[in-house]
């Protein structure tokens, strides 16, 4: 692996998530394949989970780590072409990109979309820039449109999980106060719809009309407006909000209550219930559930680090080759 972008840059899904629970049942087995290496963690945007999953997994690699807030403590950035740089930003992704690549033999990126030009949010351009100008493996920390080391962690923690071979695997939109990304659901959306193609999960997403994500991520995917249609026999319910794409980045009313709660948690299958975290308690899912039995959510953030470390395991074994 020479990237980590989205569900393209990995061959068998099946084999990916065996080889993430042979790291989580044996952490230190590849201890020394990252010594004398190091991973750059760049983040544009805040993270928990993703720096610290990675930073330990990294770790336990023997990666040397070294992270860059670049929204806090780096130069502001300009990433456009062809400008005179005589306004507020004070360094080029081409200088910034390239000098750290010098330091790092991977380097990770977080970038959030603008929700204002989809054109250039969609075509990655930040992202794009980024791997051009660094020259080193880029393993995507989220990015405008993917989060796939949380999809990652997402399969592994369903493939754990599961109570029958192919599980019924439900993507329900939920309320919030503002305008969210669509990285994690779209690349919710990719790697499950590539898991059903794989003959791994029966895969529904569910949302409020207005809602419609990328048809790119959503192929194959079972696609319903009918909330209680969708959870009825569910094994497990991934809750995320997400902004209109089509209106893009655009907050509609929605009438009904979309939060998942234990009333609705009783058309399922018993489902477990998922969330990316960070989750707004009482307004995307209930305490209730949270703090219940059905609650995958902190089992999932533990898995995080599984994710990355194989990620980074198959880039420094390509590294080595
Ligand atoms: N789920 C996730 O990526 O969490 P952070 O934004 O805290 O990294």
């Amino acid at each position: 692996m020479n990237k980590f972008f989205s569900v393209a840059d990995v061959d068998n899904l099946d084999n990916i998530v065996k080889e993430a629970l042979e790291l989580k049942a044996n952490p230190f087995a590849h201890e020394t394949l990252g010594k004398h290496k190091t991973l750059g963690l760049v983040f544009l945007n805040p993270s928990l989970r993703t720096r610290l999953s990675t930073q330990k997994a990294a770790t336990n690699l023997g990666l040397s780590v070294m992270v860059m807030n670049m929204d806090k403590d780096g130069w502001a950035l300009e990433t456009r072409d062809g400008i005179v740089m005589n306004g507020t930003t004070v360094e080029h992704i081409r200088e910034a990109a390239a000098v750290m690549g010098e330091y790092c033999d991977i380097l990770g990126l977080r970038s959030f979309p603008s929700l204002t030009d989809r054109e250039a949010d969609y075509n990655e351009d930040l992202f794009n820039k980024f791997i051009k100008y660094c020259g080193v493996p880029v393993v995507s920390l989220e990015s405008a449109t993917r989060h796939p080391l949380q999809s990652l962690t997402d399969l592994i923690t369903i493939t754990e999980h599961k109570k029958t071979t192919k599980p019924k695997v439900v993507l329900a939109w939920a309320p919030h106060v503002k305008a969210l990304p669509q990285a994690v659901p779209n690349s919710f959306a990719e790697w499950m719809s590539q898991a059903q193609k794989e003959g791994l999960i029966d895969f529904t997403i569910a949302h409020p009309a207005g809602y419609e994500l990328a048809e790119e991520f959503t192929s194959g995917a079972h696609i319903t407006h009918d909330w209680n249609a969708a959870l009825t026999s569910a094994d497990f319910v991934y809750v995320k909000n997400w902004s209109s794409y089509k209106e893009y980045g655009q907050v509609y009313p929605v009438s009904e209550n979309w939060m998942m709660d234990n009333e609705k948690l009783k058309l399922t299958n018993d489902a477990k219930v998922m969330h990316c975290l960070p989750v707004r308690r009482d307004l995307e899912l209930s305490s209730e559930i949270l703090d219940g039995p059905n609650s995958l959510v902190i089992k999932e953030a533990s898995n995080r680090v599984w994710a990355a470390q194989i990620v980074l395991k198959r880039i420094l074994e390509h590294l080595s080759k």
